[in-house]
């Protein structure tokens, strides 16, 4: 049976299992979500936001695309931002990279891929600002894996430049915005400890949007 098919008795076998620990399980989803966690990766089908982490399903939102990107004028991740934020709540926010990512490798390179350039776009402008870093490690998959997590770095940044992060951190104190990358090789999740403190004293004062006293 081809894979496509398979899908579909992979998925009875779910409810199944799923019916067995616990009788109430889709009735209990249908009262509605209350998830702790956003999530930002990318459409990479070696990584695996719920299963790698162990969520259940109700427990994580869930946003994914090429090379988990927070662009400045993508309605897609800001409304995904803007819900899970003002609506859901959550707790924390994630942008989670990974090692062998096609669409940042795609951007290392002088290549025209036609829709696909101003996406990447956004990416090689993540090396530009960290040009001088990058462009000193001489080995090619240390400098492909530190654009990597440079690229997780500057789309946590895009989150907190944004309005609706800044409301509720700085009356609620959450979300806290967390950047992580998964090793594809080894299964392993990283979280990179970025320095937030550091990264906002240096951009607050061109991204203060004036919307609460500087205390973030
Ligand atoms: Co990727």
């Amino acid at each position: 049976m081809d894979l496509y098919n398979q899908i579909f008795n992979n998925n009875r076998e779910w409810v199944k299992n799923k019916k067995a620990s616990n009788d109430d399980f889709f009735n209990h989803l249908a009262e509605g979500q209350n998830p702790e966690i956003l999530y930002i990766g990318c459409s990479d089908s070696r990584v695996t936001a719920e299963e790698m982490t162990g969520v259940e399903p109700g427990q994580m939102f869930v946003h994914r695309n090429i090379a988990n990107l927070v662009p400045n004028n993508d309605n897609s991740s800001a409304s995904v931002i803007e819900y899970s934020v003002a609506h859901l709540k959550v707790k924390h926010i994630v942008v989670c990279g990974h090692y062998f990512c096609g669409g940042v490798k795609a951007a290392m390179q002088a290549a025209d891929l036609g829709i696909l350039n101003p996406w990447l776009r956004n990416i090689r402008d993540v090396y530009r600002l960290h040009k001088e870093e990058l462009n000193s490690i001489t080995d090619e998959k240390a400098r492909y894996n530190r654009l990597v997590e440079l690229n997780v770095q500057e789309q946590c940044a895009n989150v907190i430049k944004m309005a609706t992060w800044q409301k509720s951190f700085l009356s609620n104190g959450f979300p806290h915005v967390h950047g992580w990358v998964f090793d594809v090789q080894t299964g392993e999740l990283i979280d990179l400890k970025i320095n937030f403190n550091k990264i906002l004293s240096n951009i607050r004062e061109i991204y203060d949007l004036g919307l609460g006293k500087s205390n973030v």
